[in-house]
C-alpha cells in the first residue's frame, strides 16, 4: 500500500513517523517533505499547495491514500479534486474547511448549532467597525476574517491599539485579502485547550486534550508564533470537560455541517478558552494542529491507517480507538529572530543517529534541509524535540535532556513547556 503525506513540517513528520509503525507497512511518501521526513519516506519535490502537480504524481505512482497535513491545499479544494479523479484522500472538502477558512462562516455554524464562543460581530466596512469599537469599548479581539498564518489575531486593551488593528487589516491591508472582512470580538479571560476529533462526517473520536504554547518566550511573554511546544494530555481537560465538548461543541458542529450540506470528514480542531470551567469555542480548525499532533499521535494505539482509512471509508464507528496512558512533551527549537526575520542554512549538531527515535524521545524536524553530508536549518521552527513518559514531568525531562544536545547557531527554545501542568 503507498500512502503520500502533504505537507512539510513537524506536524507532518510525526503524520509520517506514525504511519511507518503501521503493522500494514506502507509505502510512504511525503510532497515536499523535509531532511528529518527523507529518513522515513521517499521526499517528492512538489509543493504543498500544488494540487494539479499532486494529483498527476498521485495518479502516476498509483498512490492509494493521501493525507493532507496543513491548510492551504484543504482551502484550495485538493479534496473535491481528489475525489473527482476517484482518488483516496484524508481531509476535509473546501466548503467543509471553510470552519477555519472564514471566522465568519465558522461563527455563523456555530450559531445555528448553539455552540458557546465569544461573541462577535463581523464587518466589511472600516468606518462601521470603528464605530462599533466606540460603542463597544476595550479590551476587544481583532480578527482577520481568512486565513493569515496565525498572525491575523489581535488582543488590543486600548482604544489606540484597536483602531490601529482596524486599520491595519481594512486599509492597509496588511493581511491581504484575508483581512477585507473582519471580526471584532469578546476577550475572554481563562485558560486555553485543544481538543481534536477524527470524524467521518458522522461519527467523531476525540483525542486527548493537549495545549500549545503560543508566545515566544518564556512565561507567555513576546510575540505569538507558530506555537513553541505542546503537551498532551493537558490536566484541565479532565474527562468530564472533555465529554462535555464532545457533546457540546464537536458533535453539535459535525452535526450542523452536514445539514448545511458540507458534512466535515477529517479532523475537526477546537480551540478552546476554558472560563470558570465552560469551555468557549476560540476557533476551529480543518486539521491537526502543529505542534499538537507531535504530542497527540505519539499517543495513539490503534493503527493510523486504520483510522485514516474508516474515516474516508464513513465506517469510524465500527472502529475501536485506543490510547496510551503516557504522557507526552513537545519542546519547539526555533531559529533565532523567530517569528521576526531570521536567517536558515545553520548547521545543525548533535541530532540523534536513529531516525525512529527511542522509546521515551523522537526529534521531529520542521524546518529542516539536507545540504551535502549535513542538516542544516531551513524555516523559523526548526525542530520539535518529544518527550515520552509515565508522568508529564518524566516527558518534559526527557524532551529537555535531548533539546539540551541538539544546537545550531541562534537556537532558541522555551525553558517552561507544560509549566501550567507542572505549576512551575
Ligand atoms: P485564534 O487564531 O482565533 O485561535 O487566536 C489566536 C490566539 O489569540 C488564541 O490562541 C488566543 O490566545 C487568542 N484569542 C483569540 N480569541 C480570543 C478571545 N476572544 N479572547 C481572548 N483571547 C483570544
Ligand atoms: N497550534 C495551533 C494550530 O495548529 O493552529
Amino acid at each position: 500500500m503507498k500512502i503520500l503525506v502533504v505537507g512539510s513540517g513537524g506536524r507532518e513528520h510525526t503524520m509520517v513517523w506514525k504511519l511507518a509503525q503501521s503493522p500494514r507497512k506502507p509505502i510512504l511518501y511525503c510532497a515536499p517533505g523535509n531532511a528529518g521526513i527523507a529518513s522515513l519516506a521517499t521526499c517528492v519535490s512538489i509543493k504543498a499547495d500544488d494540487i494539479s502537480k499532486l494529483k498527476e504524481f498521485v495518479i502516476q505512482e498509483q498512490i492509494d491514500v493521501t493525507v493532507v497535513g496543513p491548510e492551504a491545499p484543504l482551502a484550495l479544494g485538493i479534496v473535491d479534486e481528489f475525489r473527482k479523479a476517484r482518488l483516496r484522500v484524508f481531509g476535509p472538502t473546501r466548503n467543509a474547511a471553510r470552519v477555519e477558512t472564514s471566522k465568519t462562516f465558522s461563527k455563523e455554524v456555530m450559531a445555528q448549532a448553539k455552540i458557546r464562543t465569544a461573541q462577535a460581530r463581523s464587518f466589511n466596512k472600516a468606518a462601521e467597525a470603528l464605530a462599533y469599537l466606540e460603542q463597544h469599548g476595550v479590551p476587544v479581539v481583532i480578527k482577520a476574517d481568512g486565513l493569515a498564518q496565525g498572525k491575523g489575531v489581535i488582543i488590543a486593551t486600548t482604544s489606540e491599539q484597536a483602531t490601529q488593528a482596524i486599520q491595519d487589516c481594512m486599509e492597509k491591508a496588511v493581511f491581504g485579502p484575508a483581512g477585507q472582512q473582519i471580526l471584532i470580538e469578546e476577550f475572554l479571560d481563562g485558560e486555553e485547550l485543544t481538543i481534536m476529533a477524527f470524524t467521518d462526517g458522522t461519527t467523531i473520536v476525540p483525542m486527548p486534550p493537549a495545549q500549545d504554547h503560543k508566545r515566544v518566550g518564556d512565561r507567555d511573554t513576546g510575540l505569538n508564533t507558530g506555537g513553541m511546544g505542546a503537551y498532551c494530555p493537558a490536566p484541565l481537560g479532565t474527562n468530564a470537560l472533555r465529554d462535555q465538548v464532545v457533546r457540546e461543541v464537536l458533535q453539535p458542529m459535525v452535526d450542523a455541517m452536514a445539514r448545511i450540506g458540507s458534512p466535515f470528514q477529517g479532523v475537526l480542531y477546537a480551540g478552546l478558552m476554558i472560563v470558570n470551567g465552560i469551555p468557549y469555542v476560540l476557533e476551529f480548525n480543518a486539521r491537526m494542529g502543529d505542534p499538537e499532533t507531535q504530542v497527540v499521535l505519539p499517543l495513539l494505539k490503534t493503527d493510523l491507517l486504520d483510522v485514516i482509512e474508516a474515516v474516508i471509508d464513513h465506517r469510524l464507528e465500527q472502529l475501536p480507538v485506543e490510547w496510551s496512558g503516557e504522557a507526552a512533551v513537545c519542546v519547539v527549537m526555533t531559529s533565532g529572530g523567530y517569528p521576526g526575520a531570521y536567517q536558515q542554512g545553520k548547521v545543525i549538531t548533535g541530532l540523534p543517529t536513529t531516525s525512529t527515535g527511542s522509546s521515551s524521545s523522537v526529534v521531529f524536524h520542521a524546518g529542516t534541509a539536507q545540504r551535502d553530508k549535513e542538516i542544516v536549518t531551513a524555516g523559523g521552527r526548526v525542530l520539535g524535540v518529544l518527550g515520552l513518559g509515565s508522568t508529564l514531568s518524566d516527558a518534559r525531562r526527557e524532551a529537555y535532556q535531548v533539546a539540551n544536545t541538539i544546537s545550531f547557531e541562534g537556537c532558541h527554545f522555551r525553558t517552561d513547556i507544560a509549566h501550567r501542568a507542572l505549576r512551575m
